[in-house]
């Protein structure tokens, strides 16, 4: 009699399990491509983002998605909604034992530059090596002369080894060298905090390299190309330049926020100042995003409220950003005026391939502060 019972509470537990998992998993065109961003080359939109599996947290590699920029829908209310077609695995995870992409590593947030002088494209992401969580916090690199691959994995690295900020005075070097964690028992007292934006988490990473984790690419006016990271146990955000060739670091790079515990940096620049939107540290649970801007990467970055408008805006929509998107707009003649959207991913961690993506038109007020609102048909 209890086993039979049993038996039912088991069966109707299951069925429930599947009734949830079901509700959840979304409509198609299902796009697995996560973390991602896309660019414009040749004619076509090209979509790279994190291939994930249907099941557990690691990676099968970066698959890309492209179409024609011409198919772009007659308004602005969502390029996502492009006749997007998989071009398949662009970066692969290999077999071999002692690769830092061997099958069972993380890579995520994949960004892919071209670089004009090597003529290559350059796929810059975070990566975890197999089997360490999270601890590795690398950056890796991988190469194509075609975008649609296979792009080759050059190498993988931490920031900046040996370097202090370039903004840190002798005064500020000296502090944070008196640092040490040991002599804080706990974290995130206040005092923990004050240590932590002086340069505690910084000076204990100088000999390794910085941390990075989620991650973004922007290339300026000038040519200059910048990485920015969580860095810093994802408590501080850095900005390093790249080397001509985007395959490594001048040196040169700047802490944003200092202890603030921002992650998935977005950015673009408008009017001469550079907008960066970026969420709290809370795993796959959507938070409510935070906004900087400054008149110069090196800084000062000022804090303001976030740009989400409207119903679930505290939670930014339930996504997480990862690209700001340039699209021209459809209507009118040339010079196509541009139009700028936030993408996000909406994560499902029961089924990471399954995650879904937003994207919301990026308005501005008189005053031109970034202004973002959920409309209908946003998402994908
Ligand atoms: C998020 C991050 C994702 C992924 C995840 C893992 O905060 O933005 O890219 O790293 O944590 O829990």
């Amino acid at each position: 009699m209890l086993r039979h019972k049993m038996r039912n509470i088991l069966f109707l537990a299951s069925c429930l399990l599947c009734i949830s998992l079901c509700a959840q998993r979304p409509n198609s065109p299902q796009v697995n491509a996560h973390g991602g961003c896309i660019i414009a080359h040749d004619g076509q939109w090209l979509w790279y983002g994190e291939a994930r599996p249907e099941r557990g947290f690691t990676s099968l590699g970066v698959n890309l998605y492209t179409a024609p920029i011409d198919s772009l829908p007659a308004d602005e209310a969502n390029p996502l909604l492009h006749p997007w077609q998989l071009r398949g695995l662009v970066l692969s995870v290999v077999d071999d034992e002692g690769s830092p992409i061997q099958r069972g590593c993380i890579i995520e947030r994949p960004k892919v530059l071209w670089n004009a002088a090597t003529k290559q494209f350059v796929m810059i992401f975070h990566l975890e090596l197999k089997g360490r969580g999270y601890e590795a916090a690398m950056t890796g690199f991988a190469t194509s002369t075609t975008p649609e691959g296979p792009f080759t994995f050059h190498h993988a690295q931490r920031p900046n080894a040996d370097i202090w900020p370039a903004d840190f005075s002798e005064a500020d070097i000296r502090k944070a060298q008196a640092l040490n964690e040991a002599d804080y028992k706990k974290s995130w007292t206040p005092e923990w905090r004050v240590a932590v934006a002086d340069g505690l988490l910084l000076k204990r990473d100088l000999a390794r390299g910085q941390m990075s984790r989620d991650m973004t690419v922007f290339v300026d006016d000038d040519g200059t190309a910048w990485h920015i990271y969580s860095s810093e146990e994802n408590l501080t955000l850095q900005a390093a330049e790249l080397t001509p060739d985007y395959l490594g670091y001048t040196g040169r790079y700047y802490r944003i926020a200092a202890g603030g515990q921002n992650e998935a940096p977005c950015i673009f620049k408008r009017n001469g100042t550079y907008w960066l939107i970026c969420s709290g540290c809370t795993g796959w649970e959507p938070n409510e995003a935070r906004m900087f801007s400054a008149p110069a990467i090196a800084g000062p970055w000022t804090q303001h409220p976030s740009p989400m408008r409207g119903p679930h805006a505290s939670r930014t929509f339930g996504g997480q950003g990862t690209w700001i998107w340039n699209v021209p707009s459809a209507a009118g003649d040339q010079p196509l005026a541009p139009h700028l959207f936030f993408m996000a991913d909406i994560w499902f961690p029961r089924s990471l391939a399954h995650s879904r993506h937003l994207c919301l038109p990026i308005r501005f007020t008189a005053e031109g502060t970034p202004i973002i609102r959920q409309d209908k048909n946003n998402g994908q």
